[in-house]
């Protein structure tokens, strides 16, 4: 069953991009957020008479991840606004959108930016940043810049003040409206303004704001202590007194006339985990959880592709310090290489591009990879995860996949004969955690431990492999109970006695000499399983 389960699979080579594509993502229209790439970003953020919110996210980041019921239920929020204000999201760990990210220089995930009503084009430039995970922050942000835009559809909010010039008719535009509230704000208030907000769902209703009575006068309205009045479209002016808030006494005079608010969105229903586990994906988690573990050359092999695809070439410009990153990384990769012999070409390849030069692009590095890539048939087979593979959307995968890379590396650099010095390959990763993980708060993390654990007093290449073991079981002890931690994959302090008793002495500690060897027997290439690949023969 699971031979004919991984036939089908091989047989679809090349569409997983397509496919891809219409894979769950965090966000749906279902919480006022529509996903957007690299085709759709442009014209939109073009369209004038609308605001726009876009997040630029990684689905991979824990970070992201962590933000996305925050930012789900601000976006539902914020269903109330959408006459103004529309939600987007781009994903930036997808290949299609790679360019789109670069050129919009997002260095960090989530990154919130807003995107004004009023300008297109090239005058939008890079959105106006939002640097708050915080909801109340994000929306007082927002409130600010929507009430500073300019919306001149029908129906759309007017944030000036009333003008001594303002009549009845100036005030009623169009056809829908019923109403305008008038409203008065003192000199370094926002109730006004928020009153204009907060009442967006009324369709019928438009509010406009005063900070003088004298410019309500063509209305024939005098100076008084009221601070709120209600006119219909024959001039019929009603002063409310407020008890609470304006937004409460002219919600309350409009229901009294039958005028209803538009209804928020519908609660959506939870998908069930179960809908996201395919049967491929079934068949290779119970494979993958079989005693003893295995590492899986389809992981090492995503994740070169990834890096390779997506992660490095949305780097901006390779120049000075993140230049030589770029260069170390390449050089361990190529010369400890885990992928097969079209694999090893490219990588050398691209080592041998990079050292003609002193600088690339971000563009220029991607051409770079095409254009190597192009003559060579199947460098990249697998195009899905194996022992990464995941029972719920979004979890482990690509940065699972790095890990594995990472200590494949290690234990490659320890083989003799080999030309790299021992913390050559630590150094490689920190650079590359440093300048291009997309995964903020991973990188953060890493730089910072590989200071307090002294990475730069690593002097064998042993000490190498456990200096990377020891890190790596302190990101699990941090992130055990996570909410990206899978259920069918907890985070554990690796590796379990149950897979190597020897490890661990009676009280619990490690016997390091133990897993120095089990890790040199697990990460050892001739131990890799080529489960979920074409037949080992046809990898290499
Ligand atoms: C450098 C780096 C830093 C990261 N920092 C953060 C962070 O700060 N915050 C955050 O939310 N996420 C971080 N991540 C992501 C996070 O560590 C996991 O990759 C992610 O949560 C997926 O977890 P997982 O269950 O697939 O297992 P992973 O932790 O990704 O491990 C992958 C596989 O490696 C093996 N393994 C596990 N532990 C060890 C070990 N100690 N030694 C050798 N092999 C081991 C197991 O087979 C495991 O399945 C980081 C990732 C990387 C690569
Ligand atoms: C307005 O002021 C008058 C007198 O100054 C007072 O009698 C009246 O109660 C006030 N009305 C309100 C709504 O505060
Ligand atoms: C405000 O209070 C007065 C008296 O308590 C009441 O008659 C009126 O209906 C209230 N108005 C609103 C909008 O709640
Ligand atoms: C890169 O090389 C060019 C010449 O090829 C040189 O002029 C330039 O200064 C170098 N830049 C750096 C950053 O080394
Ligand atoms: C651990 O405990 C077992 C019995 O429970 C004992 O035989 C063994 O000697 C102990 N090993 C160490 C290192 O203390
Ligand atoms: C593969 O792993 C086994 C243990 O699982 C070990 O005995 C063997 O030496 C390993 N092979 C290599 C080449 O490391």
């Amino acid at each position: 069953m699971i031979r004919l389960l991984f036939c089908l699979m091989i047989l679809a080579p090349g569409l997983g991009y397509r496919i891809n594509q219409n894979e769950a993502s965090l966000y749906s229209k279902d919480d006022n957020v529509v996903m957007l790439d690299s085709d759709s970003l442009p014209p939109t953020l073009s369209q004038k008479s609308e605001s726009k919110l876009v997040q630029f996210l990684n689905s991979f980041c824990g970070d992201c991840q962590r933000f996305a019921p925050v930012f789900k239920s601000l976006s539902r929020d914020l269903y109330q606004w959408r006459r103004v204000l529309h939600i987007y999201a781009v994903d930036c760990a997808q290949e299609w959108n790679v360019e789109i990210c670069r050129e919009f220089n997002i260095r960090q995930t989530p990154t919130l930016r807003y995107f004004s009503a009023v300008l297109a084009g090239k005058d939008l430039g890079l959105g106006v940043d939002i640097p708050s995970q915080d909801p109340k922050v994000i929306f007082s942000t927002l409130a600010d810049l929507v009430s500073m835009d300019k919306y001149d559809l029908p129906g759309q909010p007017n944030f000036e003040f009333v003008m001594p010039s303002d009549t009845l008719d100036s005030l009623f535009q169009h056809d829908g409206q019923a109403f305008v509230a008038l409203v008065y704000q003192p000199k370094d208030s926002q109730i006004g303004r928020d009153s204009i907000l907060s009442l967006l769902p009324y369709d019928q209703l438009s509010v406009r704001v005063f900070e003088d009575y004298q410019s309500l006068f063509n209305l024939g309205i005098q100076p008084s202590n009221q601070t709120v009045f209600m006119i219909d479209r024959e001039g019929k002016t009603e002063a409310l007194s407020v008890n609470e808030s304006y937004q409460a006494s002219i919600g309350k005079f409009l229901q009294n006339r039958n005028y209803k608010p538009v209804p928020s969105l519908p609660e959506t229903i939870k998908s069930d985990a179960s809908d996201f586990l395919d049967q491929q994906k079934q068949a290779i988690i119970v494979q993958v959880l079989n005693h003893p573990r295995k590492i899986y050359r389809a992981d090492l092999e995503q994740a070169v592709d990834k890096l390779l695809h997506i992660e490095l070439p949305k780097t901006l410009i390779f120049r000075g310090a993140n230049f030589m990153a770029l260069q170390s990384f390449l050089r361990v990769l190529s010369q400890l290489n885990p992928l097969n012999k079209n694999g090893k070409v490219l990588l050398l390849g691209l080592d041998k591009a990079l050292s003609a030069f002193n600088q690339t692009s971000g563009s220029e590095f991607a051409d770079t990879v095409n254009a190597l890539e192009k003559p060579l048939p199947k460098v990249f087979k697998g195009k899905r995860y194996v022992g990464c593979v995941s029972s719920k959307p979004f979890l482990r995968g690509f940065t699972c996949s790095l890990w594995s890379l990472f200590h494949f590396l290690t234990v490659e650099a320890a083989k003799s004969p080999n030309q790299l010095p021992p913390g050559t390959v630590l150094s490689a990763i920190h650079g590359f955690a440093k300048y291009f993980f997309g995964c903020s708060d991973c990188s953060n993390h890493f730089q910072e431990m590989a200071k307090r654990r002294r990475m730069d007093l690593v002097r064998t290449h042993d000490e190498e492999i456990l200096w990377l073991w020891a890190g790596h079981n302190e990101v699990n002890k941090r992130l055990s109970g996570d909410a990206t931690e899978d259920p069918k994959f907890p985070k554990i302090q690796f590796p379990s006695s149950e897979d190597c008793p020897s490890c661990r002495t009676n009280n619990s500690d490690w016997h390091t000499g133990e897993v120095l060897q089990y890790l040199k027997d697990l990460y050892n290439k001739e131990n890799l399983s080529f489960y979920g690949l074409p037949t080992s023969q046809g990898y290499n």
